[in-house]
């Protein structure tokens, strides 16, 4: 295979897992980076989500470099957690802001070839926690679950396109987002799992590349948890 594929925080953690794996597949694979220096490997186009000119000047570098998008992975996220009480409401807008929003705008960039192509795999990088809540995070459980009916809606509106909307939701992922965590908040955690450990990054990025894969041409609107059992019923 040698599609077009472009993971948005492609640079690191999960999303440099993910287009390690479409590049080991022979994809040609392009990567948003926000600042620092990029991985070597990949196309690497600087790109804020939150910044619609930037959207589509990555894409139209992305393009130039190799063709148009035929799997969009949109897998940037943050998190600013905070009782609700504390939270202010730019806690709240900007993660959603990013998370979901900025989503759209990726996504919505993504189809305008897919739809000329007749064809198109689109994944979105959800969460246990938007499933399951969390206390401390209403705002990114909110963006996250936001992506589960954003995904679902497409996938009703573009499956007669041929273009699959997904979503892969993570459960805890060893990754700078969860280094934050003090070590008594991940032994909670882990005690949680049914399997009894965090997530290596490649365990989530195997789920992608098979829902971008031929073997999954068939599946559309779903939510495939990568969580170790951590969500089960949700
Ligand atoms: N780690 C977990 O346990 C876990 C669990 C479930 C779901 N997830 C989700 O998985 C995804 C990746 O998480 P991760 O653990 O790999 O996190 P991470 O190591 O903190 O990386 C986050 C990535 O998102 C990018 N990003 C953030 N805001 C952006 C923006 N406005 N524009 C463009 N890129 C932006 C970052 O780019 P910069 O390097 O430029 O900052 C970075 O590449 C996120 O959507 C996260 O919510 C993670």
């Amino acid at each position: 295979m040698s599609r077009s594929v472009l993971v948005t925080g492609g640079n690191r953690g999960i999303g440099l897992a993910i287009a390690t794996a479409f590049a080991e597949a022979g994809d040609k694979v392009a990567i948003t980076y926000r600042s620092g220096e990029p991985p070597a490997g990949f196309l690497a186009v600087r790109c804020d989500i939150t910044d619609t000119e930037q959207v589509e000047q990555a894409y139209k570098e992305v393009e130039a470099a190799h063709g148009p998008v035929e799997v969009l992975v949109a897998n940037a996220g943050v998190t600013k957690d905070q009782l609700l009480m504390r939270m202010s409401e730019e806690d709240f807008t900007s993660v959603v802001e990013t998370n979901l929003t900025g989503t759209f705008r990726v996504v919505k960039r993504a189809n305008r070839a897919m739809l000329r192509a007749r064809k198109g795999r689109v994944v979105l990088i959800s969460s246990v926690v938007g499933l399951l809540g969390s206390a401390g995070q209403a705002n990114y459980a909110a963006s996250k679950a936001g992506l589960v009916g954003f995904a679902r809606s497409l996938a009703r509106e573009l499956g007669s396109r041929n273009i699959t909307f997904n979503v892969v939701a993570p459960g805890f992922v060893d990754t700078d987002m969860t280094r934050t965590l003090t070590d008594e908040q991940r032994a909670g955690i882990v005690s949680q799992v049914p399997l009894g450990r965090y997530a290596q990054p490649s365990e989530i990025a195997a789920a992608v590349r098979f829902l971008a894969s031929d073997e999954a041409s068939y599946i559309t609107g779903a939510v495939i948890p990568v969580d170790g059992g951590l969500g089960m019923g949700h």
